[in-house]
Parts: structure tokens; sequence; C-alpha cells
């Protein structure tokens, strides 16, 4: 098991409310004491002190707990073109997370407890992150019949998610509330009514009919957020809102967690940063259900980030291949990659423009969408597993799709110039 000595770093915790420079020790991969560079615990360790192999020098770096992403789409089985548990796990790493959750919208769709074990042995073998599997909510992701949701949970689904489709069936999800209350586990919404969205490839406005494109209106996402916030109201389940993004949705939870209900909710970075019209500048890589929105959509996401009604930052990154999304609009697959430049883009427009502190955004990316998944990461405590991730928050690069981990390339953020680099990212207490 690895040692190592992380020295000099800006630590910041958010679950332990540190924020300070000192060194981070890591002893058979598991976190041990920050020693706080004020405190006479350092004075005493650094007289006569001689490092142990391999020591990191993090002077002028942010030390950060390990970032987890909880919404990833890794696409083994089924889709290994456009990904693998692998190349997605790479991908994840390269970007500073040492924890994904992946969807399960692939092919086979994970709605058994074997699939859910078939997706701990690929990555035991082949992942440069933990993986965490959500396991479907219907299966097939048919939205008919409920999974063994209590079978899975034993085989160790973390949630359960039909992303990518909405369950249309109030009765189900109702059914499938009441047995996140009993057992604990999330129950996670892709939010949009599939009527009101039918045929659409983008946002409904100005662009939409610019282009002559069939878009969808933000009441597609509104009421069934609308719709699911009463069922977890009703049955005590936890409901977490995937990929918030409309103002309605924002205030939606809002008052939901005004009147108690359990609802947690997550954004994506395109959907803070990106307005539909980018759609006209970018086509198939602006493409993503649900879609890009407008500013006003965008103020509100930022203000839910700033008083706490958004939980957490997520990716969404959903890889498909260059002939796939060469398709144009019509026929294209919905998505875009996200995990080499989520922190980047986090702190270039959340953190620098100062829509939340550097503390509230890694917390929003580690210790929170732990907690959402009752997963034992997204922590410095002495003990914990030596997730960590090592930022440079002062210089400037450029973002070279060429060079990503991704087996694919759909971003709309090539040769953007970002701030906020992951430059080391350990699992267990190893460079990865
Ligand atoms: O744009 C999207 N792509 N949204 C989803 O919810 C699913 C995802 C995918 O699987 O490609």
């Amino acid at each position: 098991m690895s040692d190592a000595f992380i020295v000099n770093g800006h630590i910041i915790d958010p679950a332990n409310n540190i924020d300070e420079v000192g060194d981070l020790h890591i002893t058979d991969g598991k976190i041990g004491p920050v020693i706080s560079h004020d405190s006479n615990d350092y004075r005493d360790l650094n007289r006569g002190r001689s490092y142990q192999s391999p020591v990191y020098d993090a002077t002028g770096l942010v030390v950060a707990p390990g970032l987890i992403d909880m919404h990833v789409h890794l696409r083994e089985p089924g889709f290994e073109h456009k990904e693998t548990i692998e190349t997605g796990t790479a991908a994840a790493a390269a970007g500073g997370f040492t924890s994904v959750a992946c969807m399960a919208n692939t092919s086979p769709v994970i709605d058994t407890p074997e699939k859910i074990e078939k997706i701990y042995n690929i990555a035991s073998e082949t992942a440069k992150t933990n993986v965490f599997p959500f396991g479907s909510i219907t299966k097939a992701l048919a939205g008919e019949e409920l999974t063994d949701m209590r079978g899975m949970y034993s085989a160790g689904a973390i949630g359960f998610t039909d992303d990518g489709v909405t369950v249309m069936n109030a009765a189900l999800m109702r059914d499938a509330l009441a047995l996140s209350a009993e057992l604990g586990f999330p129950i996670m919404v892709h939010c949009e009514e599939h009527h009101l969205n039918a045929g659409a490839v983008m946002n409904l406005g100005e662009t939409s009919r610019k282009l002559g494109l069939i878009g969808s209106p933000n009441a597609a996402e509104d009421i069934i957020v609308a719709r699911d916030i009463m069922l977890a109201e009703m049955t005590g389940g936890h409901l977490h809102v995937l990929h918030v993004s409309t103002a309605g949705a924002v205030e939606l939870v809002r008052q939901g967690k005004k009147r108690g209900v359990h609802v947690t909710a997550e954004v994506c970075p395109h959907h803070w940063i990106l307005t539909d019209a980018e759609v006209e500048k970018q086509g198939t890589n602006a493409k993503m259900h649900p879609p890009l929105r407008t500013q006003t959509d965008i103020d509100a996401i930022l203000e839910g980030l700033r008083d706490g009604t958004i939980d957490a930052i997520a990716t969404d990154h959903a890889p498909h291949a260059p002939s796939e999304k060469a398709q144009g609009m019509v026929d294209a697959p919905n998505g875009i990659i996200g995990l080499e430049t989520c922190l980047p883009l986090v702190f270039t427009y959340l953190v620098q423009p100062g829509h939340l502190t550097l503390a509230e955004a890694i917390a929003k990316m580690t210790v929170v969408p732990a907690h959402i998944l009752g997963i034992d990461r997204g922590t410095l405590s002495v003990g914990a597993a030596a997730d960590v991730t090592l930022i440079d928050t002062g210089t400037i690069n450029r973002v070279d799709i060429t060079k990503s981990r991704s087996k694919s390339q759909n971003t709309p953020f090539n040769g953007w110039e970002l701030k906020g680099w992951q430059t080391l990212t350990l699992r267990g207490g190893s460079s990865q």
C-alpha cells in the first residue's frame, strides 16, 4: 500500500473545515493527519525530518479530496466504441476525479444484481478511479416494470436511475421512491415530459425558430420536476434531480427543500455557461438532453448554486463517436463529454467571478455528492482512503481535445482557455 507526503500545499477539505497551508501524510493508502504550517507539530516534525519517497511538492497548489462525479456515462457494456470503463475512468483521473458514479443506460441496461456485479468486476480490472454503478429504475429503461432494486442495492448499486429517459408512469415513480424511503438509496431523475419533448433536438426559443429545429420548452422539465418532488413528499423517498437546466426547476427544488422534502439536485457546467445560441455555432457539440437554455436560466442556476438549492456539480459525461455526432442536429445522439474540462470550467466560471468560493465549489464536487450517494469518499479525514487531487489555480491552459483520454471528442469547449487544472490525482495514495 502506498505512502506519500504532499508538502506545502493549500489544503482545502470542506468536510473538515480545513482551509490552510500544510502537509498531508498518506500511510498505507490512507489519509494521515494534516500538519498545519502554523502548528507546533509542524515545527517539531520538521526538526531533523527526512521524508520517505514519494514527496509531492504542492507549493502554490491546492490539495483537495479526490473529486467525485456523480453522473458519468462509461458506456461499457455495449457501446465500447464510444467509451470503456478503462478509458472513461482514465479521462476522469486526468480531470481530477477519483470516484465516478456510472449510469445504467448501457447495452444491456444495468437492471439486475448480476449486471451490477459485472460493472464492479470490470472496474476492478481496468478502472483508474473508484466506480460506483447505478441500477435502472425500470427494466430495460422501458418505463413499464420496476427492476429488482432491493437485489441490486444488496449487490452494490448506489442508487437508481433511468437517466437518458424519464419514467413517465407516476405510479412506478411513487413505488421507486417508496422503496427509497425504506432502504435509503437515492432515485436520480431525468426530467423531460416525453410528449412535450417529442422530436425536440434543442431548447424551444429564438434559435430553434431561426434554425427551423423542433425545440423543447422549459415546461417539459418543470412538469416532471414538480411531479417527482410531490411524489418524494408523499413517500418520504430521496429524490435527486439530475442535470437541472431551467429556472423553474431551480425554484421547484428550492421550494421543495423549504417544505422539508428530501430532494437534492445537480447541475452540469454546460448548463450554467452556454445558452441555446451555441447550437448555431457548434451544432451537435451543443446538442444534449436536457438542452442548453437561456441566460435567464443560467442566472437562476447560478443563484441556486450560491444559495445552496443546487447541491452538487456533475458532468453528465456522455461520449459519442465522431461519426455519430456528424449526423446533423436531427439524427445525432445527445450529449457531450465533460470529465477533463469540469474542474477548470468550475474554477474559471464559478470561482473566479465569485459565485462560489473555492471551498464551496470543492464541497459540491466531493463531500456533498459522497453524502447524496452514501459513499465513504470525498474527505481528507484521518483514516479515509487517500483519494487526493492537486489543483493549479494559476496557470492558463487551452483545452486540446486531441489530448483527451476519452475515446470520444464531443465537447463544445475545445480551444477554450481556462484556469484551475488538475496536476496530480492520487487514488488510495497511488498516482493515476
Ligand atoms: O445528453 C444526454 N446524453 N443526456 C442524457 O441524459 C443521456 C446522455 C447519453 O447517454 O448520451
